[in-house]
């Protein structure tokens, strides 16, 4: 099933995550795809258990099983408040909150602990792309995960390429560069964990997706699905995407 994935960032009240999920919930289209919401941890409560079919996430997960941590919140807790997934190392959280890849195999290991999935996320910044780095930016975030995960897989992984230029900007990659980003992603997996482990990976593309744009990425066989920020806030433009891509 073709993976559909909302972020709504640090967007949507209480009441407008509890909108968008009634004009969401009913549709068919739903049991076609594995659709899953990043909401604000604020509104998980209220959207937890109103729709079978939609996976809920967390936009970022504590490393630590608990403790001292103040402002973390750990993956069991997220297991507890409904979630199944939870965003890694996401670009925003990389700039922000000085994310690095050591710190993206710790919650990605604590994840794992706790049966949820992670969805790494990677992609090199426009300095990066324009200087030629863009390849070894993206093998350098896979490799050092994988390296301090011993090269093993302990649950499902889903790798979200999300250039850096992209999000937000208006104007995604194209297919093709999607495409060239996942294989690369997947053959790097490929090398470090073996056949089965790659077999299993999931792979999105993200960054100014549209229901333009939907079908030109799901033509391309090596993307499994789609990471939306901003067309995924609006549940019409949601819906949209979710349509095409089960028509794909
Ligand atoms: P965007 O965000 O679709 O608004 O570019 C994608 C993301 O940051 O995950």
């Amino acid at each position: 099933m073709p993976i559909l994935a909302a972020n709504w960032k640090m967007y949507k009240t209480i009441a407008e995550a509890q909108a968008w999920l009634d004009a969401v919930a009913d549709r068919p289209a739903l049991e076609r795809a594995e659709v899953v919401v990043f909401p604000p941890l604020t509104t998980l409560h209220a959207l937890r258990g109103r729709c079978q079919r939609l996976g809920l996430g967390a936009q970022d997960v504590g490393w630590a099983e608990q403790g001292a941590f103040t402002g973390m919140v750990s993956a069991a807790q997220l297991r507890d408040a409904g979630c199944g997934y939870a965003l890694v190392a996401h670009s925003e959280r990389r700039r922000y909150a000085c994310e690095d890849d050591q710190a993206a195999a710790r919650k990605i290991a604590a994840l794992w602990q706790a049966g949820l999935t992670p969805v790494y996320c990677v992609g090199e910044d426009a300095a990066e792309r324009e200087a030629g780095l863009g390849e070894a930016r993206l093998q350098t975030q896979v490799e050092t995960v994988l390296t301090a995960l011993s090269n093993e897989l302990g649950g499902r992984l889903v790798i979200a390429y999300e250039p850096v230029w992209a999000i937000g900007s208006g104007a995604p990659a194209t297919p093709a560069q999607a495409s060239d980003a996942a294989a690369l992603i997947r053959k790097t997996v490929l090398s470090r964990c073996g056949a089965a482990a790659a077999a299993r990976l999931s792979l999105l593309y993200g960054g100014s997706t549209s229901p333009e744009t939907v079908r030109g990425f799901m033509a391309e066989p090596l993307i499994d699905g789609l990471l939306v920020g901003s067309a995924s806030l609006d549940p019409n433009s949601f819906l949209a995407m979710l349509e095409v891509m089960v028509d794909a």
